[in-house]
């Protein structure tokens, strides 16, 4: 039985692409083996990687003049991988608006020089920047922002604007195929598998071509994205079933009708806990401003936290698992991302308004 999993990642999966994946894993398309028994370099393995990258190509409308590098390794790794390729002995500028773009920050500094452009962290981490907060230094190398803050829940859907000739960089690990995004405004997007895309181990990193070829010369090869554009992220053994089951996946986002879709849907998900929160009359409090609030992660305390425990005591006889808040900012979570259906939000909003009925 498969019960309603709101964790913030490793993340649900899509049922019936579960329920493939499970049909062909001992004999995939009559081959007498699984795919990950499979050589990287076969036809059959080949087919699925560029089958994998056509279907996201077309998702997300990626345009040609951009590598798309299926990677190992997790958006922690590319904290220190992007400096690495894109810092070519300048500066970054780094917008911080939560937990992860502080430790995109944090981590960089370990590569190469890099500046606050902007900060939210005097507000906790409660709202996207506004224009008039952020200061790029126009000869920066990068700017790196963090589009959806996975603990804080906070979404940014306003781009900063940059001086001309700085790329913008952005770790959307988070909400990646949550909504369609314009992927001609970045320089570099990237995105760890575990939420929208498929199980961990696999990184997705989409780069503008003029941005290849400037890694340091200490970079080791497989982090060099030129490197591993060059060889179609084949220079070494890539995460073969990650990227397998990320195809499928993309088959699954297509098949549902595309990204704009997926957006409709998870718009009437996201409203319906921040409506019943809103409502429940200081209850239940989501503390991030409302234009900023996040589609994928519902973080939300309890006005009185020594019921916490047992919100997550009901919330697990009635199947609904993954809720506990992160440890810095407490309370609860929801994560409910592409693959959480509107059984599930529905589920928890019952049990939130039930409890909130008894208990207030
Ligand atoms: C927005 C964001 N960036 C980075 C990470 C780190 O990813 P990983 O653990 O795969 O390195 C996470 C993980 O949850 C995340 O949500």
């Amino acid at each position: 039985m498969r019960i309603f999993n709101f964790s913030a990642g490793p993340a649900v999966l899509p049922t019936a692409v579960l329920e493939q994946v499970r049909d062909e894993l001992l004999d995939w398309h009559g081959r007498g083996m699984s795919i990950m028994e499979m050589s990287h370099r076969g036809k059959d393995f080949t087919g699925v990687i560029e089958e994998a990258e056509a279907d996201l190509r077309e998702l997300m409308g990626i345009p040609a003049n951009y590598k798309v590098l299926f990677l190992q390794g997790g958006a922690t790794q590319q904290f220190a991988q992007i400096p690495m390729n894109l810092l070519a002995g300048g500066s970054a500028d780094y917008v911080l608006t939560g937990s992860w773009s502080k430790k995109a920050w944090k981590e960089a500094q370990r590569i190469g020089e890099v500046r606050v452009a902007g900060s939210t962290e005097a507000d906790r981490f409660t709202r996207a920047p506004r224009a008039d907060e952020l200061q790029f230094d126009p000869q920066a190398a990068y700017a790196h922002i963090c589009t959806n803050e996975t603990i804080h829940g906070v979404e940014l859907f306003e781009l900063p604007e940059l001086p001309a000739g700085v790329p913008l960089v952005a770790d959307m690990s988070s909400h990646i195929l949550s909504r369609p995004m314009d992927v001609s405004r970045y320089g570099l997007i990237y995105a760890g598998a575990q939420k929208n895309i498929g199980p961990a181990g696999l990184v997705i990193v989409i780069v503008r071509e003029d941005l290849l070829g400037k890694a340091l010369p200490s970079t080791p090869s497989v982090m060099d994205f030129a490197t591993m554009a060059e060889h179609g992220s084949m220079l070494n053994t890539p995460p073969t079933f990650g990227i397998y089951l990320a195809g499928l996946v993309f088959r699954h986002l297509k098949a549902q009708g595309g990204l704009a879709a997926v957006e409709e849907a998870n718009v009437a998900k996201a409203k319906r806990l921040y409506d019943l929160i809103d409502g429940s009359g200081g209850f239940y409090v989501n503390p991030v401003e409302v234009a900023s609030r996040s589609r994928m992660n519902v973080p939300f305390t309890l006005a009185n936290p020594a019921l916490d425990a047992v919100f997550l005591a009901e919330a697990a006889e009635r199947q609904l698992s993954g809720l506990k808040g992160h440890k810095s900012v407490g309370g609860m979570r929801a994560s409910i991302y592409n693959a959480m259906t509107i059984a599930g939000v529905e589920a928890l909003v019952d049990l939130m308004q039930d409890f909130a009925a008894r208990k207030a």
